[in-house]
């Protein structure tokens, strides 16, 4: 492991030792992957601009999100079926955030059950991503199950009514290994996605389960049924974050899915600042996640506003290349980057990462 110096090196590993079905489903776009792609490049059409001569000698990456402090401004974006990449799963990831001081965000469609991390990371922060099913007692089984277990925050996906089309999936017939199961639920619910008829197995799953009625009177109806603050996770338009915020959400992150559900939509570093406009004047916090491999990334996602940012595959590489300890060293490659990155911009403390430390390219591109 000692070779894999940054994230990128993690995920070449990764793909080599992941199944085929695994590999293509963590690295897969919608459609033609053009967002996938850009979720990346956009971060490198944006310059930082480093101030000089300032005393960085003693720095403070740390933050708070929903009141809680994290020592780092990055945590982990919810991905689902983690025991495909190792088989402590979800249960590595979490603790691995926990070893971090941040925000772990368990995902409803989990190889480990909400009980199994909690007990497994007690100290960890936990949040709970939610897929609202067509059966409402389904749901607010989970949202009471991580309430009792713990977890700080439900985080909304508010952009699936369904999965997007993923093409390596259907090539695959996408099936969940069949010593596998969804780890959050009983008989049915926890196996259905390991026989696919035709196409892949998670979007027969989806389709049959999953509401796609869902309106923001939904969100008022969630935020009914839990005392947890609501995160909603997916938003990409002004508009739709200030109906998050009428409708009294606690935090927004700006998402387009890992670029997994619409192609042609933004990156999300692109879409962040029309939030972050849009939640001006309210105490919504706004996150994002999307194309995250590197400490300057996040540099770049601050800088433009956000309060945090999550790394979903980034994880996962780290997962499958060791279990626990390969998050770990992914969590710590990105937290030197980003370290490097303060200091050597001189920003002594998160508060000086304003929006004039990043420009777009085209300001330079006279030359
Ligand atoms: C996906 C879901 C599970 O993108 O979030 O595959």
């Amino acid at each position: 492991m000692d070779q894999l110096v940054s994230v990128q090196d993690f995920e070449e590993a990764a793909l080599k030792n992941l199944t085929k079905n695994a590999a293509d489903y963590y690295k897969s776009g919608a459609t033609s992957e053009q967002s996938l792609a850009e979720n990346k490049t956009a971060f490198s059409r944006l310059r930082i601009r480093p101030k000089c001569l300032v005393d960085v000698s003693k720095f403070d990456t740390s933050t708070t999100v929903l009141g809680t402090k994290v020592r780092s401004p990055f945590g982990i974006s919810p991905t689902a079926m983690q025991r495909m990449a190792h088989y402590d799963g979800e249960v590595a990831t979490a603790r691995a955030a926990g070893v971090y001081g941040t925000v772990f965000i368990l995902s409803t469609i989990a190889t480990s059950s909400i009980e199994e991390v909690a007990e497994a990371a007690p100290d960890t922060i936990k949040w709970f991503q939610l897929y609202i099913y067509i059966d409402r007692n389904v749901t607010r089984n989970l949202v009471e199950r991580a309430e009792r277990s713990g977890f700080k925050a439900i985080v909304l996906t508010v952009d699936t009514p369904f999965f997007g089309l993923r093409r390596a999936d259907v090539r695959n017939k996408f099936s969940l290994p069949p010593h596998l199961k969804l780890a959050n639920f009983d008989g049915m619910l926890s196996n259905k996605i390991c026989n696919a008829k035709s196409g892949s197995g998670l979007n027969e799953y989806v389709k049959n389960l999953f509401d796609d009625k869902l309106t923001w009177d939904d969100v008022k109806w969630l935020k009914s049924i839990t005392r947890l603050p609501v995160v909603v996770k997916g938003i990409l338009r002004g508009d739709d974050a200030k109906k998050a915020v009428d409708c009294g959400v606690s935090a927004i992150i700006v998402s387009n899915h890992g670029a997994r559900q619409l192609d042609g939509v933004p990156a999300t570093i692109e879409a962040l600042p029309e939030i972050v406009e849009a939640t001006k004047g309210s105490d919504v916090e706004v996150y994002m996640d999307g194309g995250i491999t590197q400490g300057t990334d996040v540099f770049k996602a601050i800088s433009l506003g956000a309060k945090m940012v999550f790394c979903g595959r980034a994880a996962l590489w780290g997962l499958a290349n060791g279990g626990q300890q390969g998050v770990e060293k992914v969590l710590g490659i990105i937290k030197t980057e980003f370290e490097f990155a303060m200091a050597l911009s001189g920003c002594s403390n998160l508060s000086q990462v304003t929006p004039d430390m990043v420009v777009h390219q085209s300001r330079y591109c006279k030359l």
